[in-house]
Order: C-alpha cells, then structure tokens, then sequence
C-alpha cells in the first residue's frame, strides 16, 4: 500500500475546507457560487483521496456527515448547564412588568437596560458541544437538564459547522452552542408533497417537521431532510472575554454558524415594543416559522446577576405573537368520526389565506362550542391561526348573516355507519358506540401503525382507508396476516411496495410493550402513559389483570 505525500495531504485539507466553505455559502448565505455538479466533484475527488488512503479520515471531514449506522434508541446526554425555558408575556403591560422586575434587580433606577431581540425560532432546541474546536455531541433539550444524544442525526445538517477555527479552540477548548434546528417553509412543503406522492404520513407543520427529522434513529433518514440550525446563543455566560449575548452572536456568525439576521440590540421598553410590532408584521414573508420574539438582556455580567427562578432565567423572557384573524365565509359543516368515536364538527370555509397559510378546513371541537358560536352556513366568521396547523373558528359577524343562512343541526346518527351517537355522562363530545364504524376502525388502524405505536412504515391513512374498505382488516391486529397477494389488488400497490409494507408489518413484531399499550388506542392513554403502565405491569397479561 502507498503512502500518502504531501501534495495529497495538502489537497484534501484544501477539498475539505473549500467544501465546508460552499456548504456555507449555500445553506448560510443563500448564496452559492459553485454549480451542484462542480460541488459534486469536489465531494467526489475528496471520496476518492480517502478510499485511497483511509488513514487520512479525519472527523471533521465532510464525508464523516452521512453515514453513521443506524442505532437502536438515543443515549440520554446530561446538559452540563441546563437548557432552561422561557416566561412567556403577551402583551406590553406584562413586558413592562417583566422590564421592572429586571431594573429592580439590576438597580438601575430609572436607567434603561440594553436588550437583544431574536426571532423565538420554532423548532426543536439542541445543544452542540465543540471541544477543542471539533464538534464531538450534540442532544436535544430534553427536559432541560437531560436531552437525548443525536450526534449522528445533527451531523447530517449541512450547515452545523464540524471544527472551528484555530484560535477559537485555543480560546475555547470547551465551547457548547446552543439554538434551534428547524425546518423551512418551502422546503416543509415540498417535503410533505414528496411523502403525499409515496403515501407516507404526511407532517403536521415545518416544526413537527424538523422534531421529526431529528428523532430518526438511522441518520440516512435526518440526512434526506431538509434541516437548518440557526445558532442563538452559548451555554456559558461566564466564559472569558465574551461579555454580551450581541458579540457572543457575531462570534458564532464568524465561526460559520447560521445566526439570525434580525437579531437586534434595542434599548429600553418602547422601542422593544416597536420592534416587536415590526417583526410581527413582517414574519409571514419570511420562508421559516416564528412564534414570537425572545428578548435578552445583553450584558452577562447582568444576566448573571438577575439569575433564575425555577427553570427560567430572569434575564430573558419571550413575547408571542397573537394568533392572526381573518374573516371568511362558512360554506358547509362536516361531522367527522376520530378512533375513540368522537364526533367533530369541522367547518368547511373559502379558502382565505391566514397565519402563512391558506386554510379551508377549521375545528370547531364539539356540539356546545358550534352551539355558543350559533352558527349557520353561509355566515361570515372570524378566524385564527396560531402555529398549528388546524384554525379555530373565534365568532360569527352576526351583521353580515344572509337571509338564506341555514341552522345547522348536529346529527343524531354517526355519519360514518350511521349508528345513532350518545353523549355520555359528563363529556363534552358525543361519541358512535359502534366499534365496528369504518371511520373508528381506520382512525385505529392508523394510530396503531403510526410512530409512537408499532411504528408501520408506510401504511399512511390512504392504505388504511382501502385495507378497511376491502375488508381486509376488521381490526388491527388483522394487519398481521395480511399477505403480498392481499395488497397487490390495492390502488397504487405495486409488487415492491406490497412486499415492503409487509416487511415493515413484520419488523414491527419486535415492538416494546410500551408501544403495544400506546397502539391500543384505550382512551386516556397516550405515549407517557403507555410507558408509565409498562413499567409497572411488565406484560399484558399482568395489565390485563390489573384492579382499579
Ligand atoms: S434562548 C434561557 N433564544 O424557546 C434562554 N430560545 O423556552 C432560553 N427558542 O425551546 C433559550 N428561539 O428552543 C432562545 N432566539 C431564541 C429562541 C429560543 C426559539 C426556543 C428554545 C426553547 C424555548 C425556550
């Protein structure tokens, strides 16, 4: 075997700087001035220096980004300074309060503190530890004081920097970034395009989206999503020479990180206020989401005098938006039947863009919030928007009601199996009993299969819906016999993906029993229950027999 020379060392330390640099450029500045098929050549040549000399592997090289093996469950990674949340305001006169309570401990008297004010990213907040300038962890917040190590999946994010410069590591032998790993709008929306086309379950907003990605345990599949970190801060106030959260940001910004552009220094309350306002008015052109601002006090030294209460920190606090309001019209109710049997009314509206977003669909959650709203089809109603996806209907403009509106009556019989509903005692929805309702069965069928449950690749709501119709499966536990020759007369079932539905539907027998109790869809018992009661009983048949 040759030995590598010189000159070969030198080129790849030159490829792996000039490809980190078109990352960059690219994820960072919008701004590429390289072709893909340049870049690809580049990437290319520094694959083949390495299969040729190994040896020459270095962590930090682009190619050590993909390619980590799938692993079974995340490691816990304890925070070394815990990552805390946030107070939340939601009006000036609760910022003013909070600006008081920051003065009063300050002493500042009739002094104004200095702030920074970012952007409150929605996404999912991670850590990276850089040690000696190498980026060696990265997790998830967790529940603050103990997050989940998702190295391999962050190192996939192009745009997370793999080693800092020399003499940020001299300074900075330890250095831990913190901010928030989120997923574009428009990237978001080809995404979940691409998952429609495959029929796979579709993701609920560009926040489930980057939540999702994240919480992959083969880092092929983080590796194919379209991720962004932007960074927001260090852990470490107390770290030499940095004094302010502004320079801390442009130190990032320096070392390649993804910061904000609208990060801003303002002073005092009011103009908080004005920037605030600004922002809001701005967000929805913006190509990722926002739910509020954060607003920092600057100094460190500050910050470490204000300190915390409980899990918040005194120095900072976050201002949401309010959910935008529309007006639009209510063209029609439909009464649609969820797993557990619950009937929502879901108002049918013309389409009207709001929040980022248009929408034609808004919950209106059960019979006595459609009867407070006493509304009728054909009404003007007010509409709103908060992060999520789904609307709320908020009021009718009763002005505006045409002569021809009509009442609307909630049914008496399930509109899936027409089986008449009941409310019991004490609820608010009215439910169909008939556990044999499609509509039940399917919203089973894919709860049973989804994430938290056994976990079915590829059995989205369009195969369910046509498993059940077909009479294929009456109840979940029917999907495990199901057989390639069953699913081939499906629509859109060609060989291939028959067979891998039922190799996914195999895999899936290998479950933990947390998860089998989640499938069941019992009412009541979600993902933390699911856990709680495994825990406890250690097999079905000890749950089964368990007493009240
Ligand atoms: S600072 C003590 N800055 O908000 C400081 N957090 O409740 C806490 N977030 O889940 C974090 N954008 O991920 C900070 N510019 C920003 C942020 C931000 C979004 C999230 C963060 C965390 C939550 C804190």
């Amino acid at each position: 075997m040759s030995k590598p020379d010189k000159k070969i060392i030198n080129e790849l330390d030159k490829l792996k700087e000039t490809i980190e640099n078109h990352n960059r450029l690219y994820y960072n500045e919008d701004a590429p001035s390289i072709s893909d098929a340049e870049y690809d050549k580049l990437y290319d040549r520094l694959l083949e220096i390495e299969k040729q000399f190994p040896e020459l592997i270095t962590p930090d090289s682009p190619s050590q980004r993909v390619g980590a093996a799938p692993s079974k469950k995340f490691e816990p990674a304890k925070h070394r300074i815990p990552m805390l949340s946030l107070q939340k305001v939601t009006t000036y006169e609760e910022f003013l309060a909070f600006d008081k309570r920051a003065r009063d401990g300050l002493e500042l008297g009739e002094d104004k503190v200095t702030y920074v004010v970012e952007p409150k990213l929605d996404g999912l907040a991670v850590e990276l530890i850089y040690r000696e300038g190498l980026f060696v962890e990265g997790s998830t917040r967790g529940d603050g004081s103990t997050g989940e190590n998702i190295t391999s999946n962050l190192k996939t994010i192009r745009n997370i920097p793999l080693k800092l410069s020399k003499e940020i590591s001299k300074k900075y032998p330890l250095l831990e970034v913190r901010g928030e790993v989120i997923m574009k709008r428009s990237a978001f929306k080809r995404l979940n395009d691409s998952l429609l086309e495959r029929d796979l379950p579709l993701l609920a907003n560009p926040r489930n989206g980057a939540a999702g990605s994240l919480r992959q345990l083969d880092p092929k599949v983080t590796s194919s999503r379209p991720l962004l970190f932007f960074a927001y801060g260090i852990s470490d106030p107390g770290l030499a020479s940095l004094i302010n959260q502004y320079d801390s940001i442009q130190l990032l910004k320096k070392e390649g990180f993804l910061t904000n552009k609208l990060i801003k220094i303002v002073v005092g309350p009011a103009k908080v206020e004005n920037r605030f306002l600004e922002i809001d008015h701005a967000r929805h052109d913006l190509d990722y989401d926002i739910d509020g601002m954060v607003i920092k006090v600057n100094d460190f030294n500050q910050q470490v005098e204000l300190g915390q209460i409980s899990r918040a920190p005194r120095w900072a606090v976050a201002w949401k938006f309010k959910a935008e309001q529309v007006e639009t019209i209510l063209e029609d109710i439909e009464f649609s039947v969820g797993r557990t049997g619950v009937v929502t009314p879901v108002a049918k509206l013309q389409p009207v863009f709001v929040g980022g977003a248009t929408v034609s669909n808004a919950t209106l959650h059960n019979q006595d919030e459609l009867a407070k709203l006493d509304l009728f089809i054909g009404d003007t109603v007010v509409i709103q928007r908060a992060g999520d996806v789904i609307p709320d209907v908020v009021s009718v403009v009763i002005e505006k009601r045409p002569p021809d509106a009509k009442k609307i009556k909630f049914p008496n019989h399930c509109p899936s199996c027409n089986m008449p509903i009941i409310r019991p005692e004490g609820e608010a929805a009215y439910r169909c009993q008939n556990l044999a309702c499609p509509a039940q069965l399917e919203g089973r069928l894919f709860h049973f299969a989804s994430k938290g449950g056994f976990d079915i690749d590829g059995l989205g709501e369009k195969f369910a819906r046509q498993l059940i119709k077909e009479e294929l499966v009456k109840d979940p536990a029917d999907l495990f016999y199901l057989t390639v020759e069953q699913l081939l007369p499906l629509e859109l079932m060609a060989d291939k993906r028959a067979q891998n539905l039922v190799d996914a539907i195999n895999r899936s027998k290998q479950t933990e029993l947390p998860r089998a109790i989640f499938a069941l869809g019992i009412i009541g018992v979600g993902e933390s229950a699911g856990k709680l009661l495994a825990s406890n009983f250690c097999s079905f048949s000890k749950l089964e027999n368990a007493t009240e």
